[in-house]
């Protein structure tokens, strides 16, 4: 077997570990051609590796201190099969909706084990999380006092944290989630007055919620981002009715999509994680910390297979036509949050070798933005070819306007 080549404007693309080819030059998923799931499933298809998500767990778990918990961002990939896989290996769930509520319940995941953040939470939405026992990552104070009110109609108990937004940026990071004016969690300063609303409340405080970002590939950052964190929610601690029983540190950990990326190094933040655990204060020292990860866990452990449906030359370039697109791997177009356009790794699936040649790979709308690949080389490649597109395990079918033009859903399958 052997690992997979891949060039963008003559650098090299990361191809993530553990996708390779056999002798006859077929990239494998799990051992199998993946031209066989296509074959059987039909394009386009995404089709994800269990066991490199497990791997990802592994690696988390040698990296991060004891005890520190494992929390699955449903958002970055909720298929069923998948949830279902990751539950049994992690400490809890994180959703973002009634919607992802109920995925992560019909995926085993028990209802005290699932934290709910997100702004603008519906009243319905409050009330299953209550029902469940889940616990809610509250974003106001207005929010609170919804919260109240259900539990109380209700005559149940409702577990909350209080979602802070912190005055600290976390550096380096491909998308802000705090630090500043936003419209996800409790400025800071704000914390200690709904804090003493809690009291006498009726409410389960449970502790505080961070998240300050996603796409983070410097250790250094998150460590200085984890570092603030304990500082801050130490501080804020003192307001509480209670010692909180869980801090979760948000997450944010990125993946090398492009070639001066560089994974991050998980070792290193693990080890300044356990430093800071170590000393953490007094006020602290029953809690129990937790980070919420979504990309980092499976974003490589995904591909996107489409195949050529036509290939053109116009204005002396080349043209690979496939019938996939933005309207089901919108990320890979550049199109989900980017300022700068970059190609995400792709490669033909069916074969390796042979003469290359320089491409645009294009989906099948009907816009200019739906392009995979922006003049990166590939074997030579007809219709009928298969082209991976690589990175697609987070964020990939369910954030991608996938009703654009009335073409057809893309399938997945869990392998591995
Ligand atoms: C509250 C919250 N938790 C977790 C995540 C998952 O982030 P990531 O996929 O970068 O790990 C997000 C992403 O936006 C988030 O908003």
């Amino acid at each position: 077997m052997t690992g997979i080549g891949s060039r963008t404007g003559g650098e090299t693309m990361h191809v993530p570990p553990g996708w390779v080819r056999d002798g006859a030059g077929r990239l494998l998923a799990a051992g199998r051609p993946v031209a066989e799931l296509a074959d059987a499933h039909g394009t386009p298809l995404f089709v994800y590796d269990g066991a490199l998500v497990e791997a990802r767990v592994r690696a988390f778990r040698a990296a991060m201190p004891q005890g520190l918990r494992l929390h699955y961002a449903v958002k970055a990939n909720p298929m069923p099969e998948l949830l279902a896989r990751v539950a049994p290996l992690v400490e809890g769930f994180d959703v973002a909706s009634g919607g992802e509520l109920g995925h992560a319940r019909a995926a085993g995941m028990a209802g005290g084990q699932i934290g709910f953040a997100g702004p603008g939470k519906r009243d319905w939405e409050i009330e299953a999380a209550v029902r469940e026992g889940a616990l809610l990552q509250v974003e106001s104070a207005g929010e609170l006092a919804r919260v109240r009110a259900i539990a109380q109609r209700l005559g149940r108990p409702a577990r909350v944290a209080l979602r802070v937004n912190p005055p600290f940026r976390l550096r380096g990071s491909g998308m802000h989630m705090g630090g500043g004016a936003s419209p996800f969690g409790i400025d800071a300063a704000e914390v200690p007055a709904v804090l003493a609303a809690l009291d006498g409340s009726g409410l389960i405080f449970e502790g505080f919620h961070l998240f300050a970002g996603s796409q983070n590939l410097d250790w250094q950052a998150l460590a200085a981002m984890s570092a603030h964190s304990i500082a801050l929610v130490a501080e804020l601690a003192a307001h509480a009715p209670a010692p909180p029983r869980l801090v979760t540190l948000g997450g944010g950990f990125g993946v090398p999509y492009f070639p001066a990326d560089r994974p991050l190094d998980v070792a290193a933040l693990g080890a300044a994680l356990s430093r800071q655990l170590a000393a953490r204060p007094p006020v602290l020292g029953a809690t129990h910390f937790a980070f919420e990860l979504g990309r980092w866990l499976v974003a490589e452990a995904g591909i996107y297979l489409t195949r050529v449906v036509d290939r053109k030359r116009s204005a002396g370039q080349t043209f690979l036509v496939t019938d996939g697109g933005l309207h089901h791997q919108l990320a890979a177009t550049g199109n989900l949050g980017t300022v700068v356009r970059r190609n995400y790794p792709l490669a033909l699936a069916d074969r390796a070798g042979g003469p290359v040649e320089q491409v645009n790979v294009v989906g099948c709308l009907c816009t200019p933005l739906d392009r995979l690949g922006d003049r990166v080389w590939l074997p030579e490649a007809r219709p009928g070819d298969l082209i991976a597109v690589f990175m697609a395990g987070a964020y990939g079918r369910t954030a991608s306007p996938e009703g654009f033009l009335g073409h057809p859903p893309a399938g997945e399958r869990l392998v591995g």
